[in-house]
């Protein structure tokens, strides 16, 4: 059932990816991205970090670009989108792509100084699982910005929609740090983006080591 789902998901963002950079949306997600760096602090030297569901790695290359010791890999479900990520790349020395399920990251443990996920959390069928392979790749004191339409909890903390293959879902502040809690990753903070695109940042609990 779920490998039904996905790969139903990566057919939808294969057929998407050509196009994905020229249409209206990329407007709104270029404009997240911006809100994004606003709120994003890396202290190591030579940060290394993973832009899960990376799509065509537009946030990658302005990390790439506002911090320039930053190595990246991004990682997404759509060949397709891998591979207009690779053709319109700047930093080839410094960034690199991988097909992947975020369910099961093909990464080591223990290696990033900080995850990014931007308007892709919402096609995850088992977030939860999502949570346990970010705070595994994750350093101990690492940061998780998860950006994402989010819902009030009178609302119900988590909202499905049948607008995809497996269904679209939004969660809301409490059920992320709900998630954290789970999974060694502790809520430092919530911040909206733009409209309801709310920022969740998360620390790796610095005694979790996971392997
Ligand atoms: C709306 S796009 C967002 C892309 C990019 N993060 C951005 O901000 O422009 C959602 C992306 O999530 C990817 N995706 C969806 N489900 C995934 C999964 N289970 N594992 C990895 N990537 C996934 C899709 O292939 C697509 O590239």
């Amino acid at each position: 059932m779920n490998s039904d789902i996905f790969s139903n998901k990566q057919k939808l963002f294969d057929l998407w990816a050509p196009n994905y950079d020229c249409l209206l949306t990329t407007v709104f997600y270029q404009a997240v991205h911006k809100r994004l760096l606003e709120y994003v602090e890396l202290t190591d030297q030579q940060p290394h970090v993973l832009d899960l569901g990376c799509g065509t790695g537009r946030l990658l290359n302005r990390l790439a670009a506002q911090f320039p010791t930053l190595q990246g890999t991004g990682v997404d479900l759509s060949a397709e989108m891998l591979s207009q990520a690779q053709q319109r790349h700047h930093y080839r020395d410094r960034l690199m792509y991988k097909q992947g399920n975020a369910e099961s990251l093909p990464l080591e443990e223990n290696q990033f100084d900080a995850v990014f996920n931007t308007i892709s959390f919402l096609h995850y069928p088992n977030p939860q699982q999502v949570f346990l392979e970010v705070s595994r790749v994750l350093r101990p004191n690492g940061r998780f910005y998860l950006v994402d339409y989010t819902v009030r909890e009178e609302m119900g903390s988590n909202i499905q929609l049948p607008l995809s293959p497996g269904g679209l879902r939004f969660y809301s502040p409490q059920q992320r740090q709900h998630f954290g809690q789970e999974t060694g990753l502790e809520c430092l903070a919530h911040y909206y983006l733009l409209g309801p695109v709310m920022l969740t940042i998360f620390a790796k609990l610095a005694g979790r080591v996971n392997g």
